[in-house]
């Protein structure tokens, strides 16, 4: 396997991928990263702990895959249920070699600073802080609406203040009062300036490469948030990603291609973060309308995989699951030629797990029911006709690859499920 991708690049995609869950708080982990690293500048930390408190910031909030209670927490939810996400951040990414990290302080976001566990260690405590402190600002400031930061920022700070001893360490705040008092810090939080700003910091110490196994589990832990969205979508990434690879190893693959094939199911529905949940949870017929936001997701997966240096080919495999043979799927109309036996694969595996699976709309297919769904496609022009025989051959193997409980599938590069 000679796919090597920077964890840098893997990581800012894991951010792009958290904004799309925004609804009115687009990305909110990448002002919560400038507020913390600015105020953490002034603090005095070295640029390696900066780096940690960007990864962090970014990441923050990836326990929240769903639109509504993304909308809860901007209100300010109870405090039991804001500890859900964090629990659910900090285990989520307690299995990765490198993000670990980062989890205690994820685990801590919420947690105000006299409360803190003793225990906790310095370096976890003050990054924690810095996250709420940024997690407050940003929520000030959408209170106030984010189109001129600068103007809106009257009363922001004084509140901030307010928190100095109890919420926030006071060495915190009057880093934070420093910091804030140039005009450039409000006006560098709109979306241009922050995402530059973001592009533009070095994350030196994120730059080493990791090789495609090890992207696997960033993958893996891609595939949680997405399927955690919805109890309609539970494992549906998973089992589109071991049905794909079962089907790659009948067609004859490499074994570095099925990686890569795998990587491309676990990933392939990133970009339905972006879709609200009344939408993917509606039981009955979308309407036009809704029907345009659902089609968006493949595109935005399309858009957050293909700038990972080294996946281009793996985002191409992923995005065009909804792409038909005869240039009727969407969003980009490739037909047979512009389709590979990848991109095929991902396509019926994603057809065969969600007729497995039961929709908000309609129960779950039996697996002797699913050949007929198949070859309507095969005869639409949609699907594969050879990938469709290939699964239909192996019927029993391939519902099984679909549906199998993580705990119990044979991995592939999958670690085990937590
Ligand atoms: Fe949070
Ligand atoms: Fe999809
Ligand atoms: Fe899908």
């Amino acid at each position: 396997m000679t796919l090597r991708i920077e964890l840098r690049s893997a990581i800012l995609a894991l951010s792009d991928a958290l904004d799309l869950v925004g609804v009115n708080d687009f990305q909110h982990g990448k002002r919560v990263a400038m507020i913390a690293r600015e105020t953490g500048l002034l603090l005095g930390l070295p640029e390696k702990r900066l780096d940690r408190l960007v990864c962090a910031s970014l990441l923050h909030d990836l326990g929240v895959s769903s639109t509504a209670l993304r909308r809860r927490l901007l209100r300010l939810a109870d405090r039991d249920e804001r500890q859900v996400h964090c629990e659910t951040g900090y285990r989520l990414l307690q299995p990765f070699a490198h993000l670990s990290l980062v989890a205690k302080s994820i685990r801590y976001h919420h947690t105000p600073w006299c409360e803190l566990p003793g225990d906790l260690g310095e370096i976890d405590a003050l990054e924690s802080n810095l996250i709420l402190l940024g997690d407050r600002v940003d929520a000030l400031l959408l209170q106030r609406g984010l189109e001129n930061p600068l103007f809106n920022r009257v009363g922001i700070v004084d509140d901030i203040a307010a928190l100095a001893g109890r919420e926030l360490s006071p060495e915190v705040v009057a880093a934070f009062v420093a910091a804030s008092a140039c005009e450039a810090f409000w006006i560098a939080l709109v979306p241009r300036h922050v995402q530059r700003y973001l592009n533009d910091l070095l994350l030196t110490d994120w730059r080493m490469s990791i090789d495609f196994p090890q992207f696997g589990h960033v993958a893996r832990l891609i595939s949680s948030i997405v399927d955690a969205k919805s109890p309609f979508t539970a494992a549906h990434s998973l089992g589109v990603a071991q049905l794909a690879r079962f089907l790659g190893e009948r067609a004859g693959l490499a074994a570095d291609v099925l990686a890569e094939v795998e990587v491309a199911g676990l990933m392939h529905d990133v970009g339905k973060l972006c879709v609200p949940d009344e939408i993917v949870e509606k039981p009955a017929r979308l309407t036009p309308l809704e029907f345009s936001v659902m089609e968006r997701h493949s595109f935005e997966t399309y858009q957050i995989l293909s700038h990972i240096p080294g996946l281009e080919q793996v985002a191409e495999w992923a995005a065009f699951h909804h792409e038909a043979l005869n240039g009727h799927g969407y969003p980009f109309r490739r037909s047979a030629e512009r389709l590979s036996r990848e991109a095929r694969i991902v396509a019926v595996a994603d057809v065969f797990q969600a007729l497995a699976q039961e929709r908000p709309y309609r129960g779950r297919q039996p697996a002797d029911e699913i050949p007929r769904f198949l070859n309507h496609f095969v005869r639409q022009g949609v699907l594969d006709p050879d990938l469709v025989a290939l699964a239909i051959d192996n019927l029993d193997a391939s519902w099984r690859a679909a549906t199998m409980p993580p705990a119990e599938r044979v991995a592939g590069l999958l670690p085990p499920a937590r």
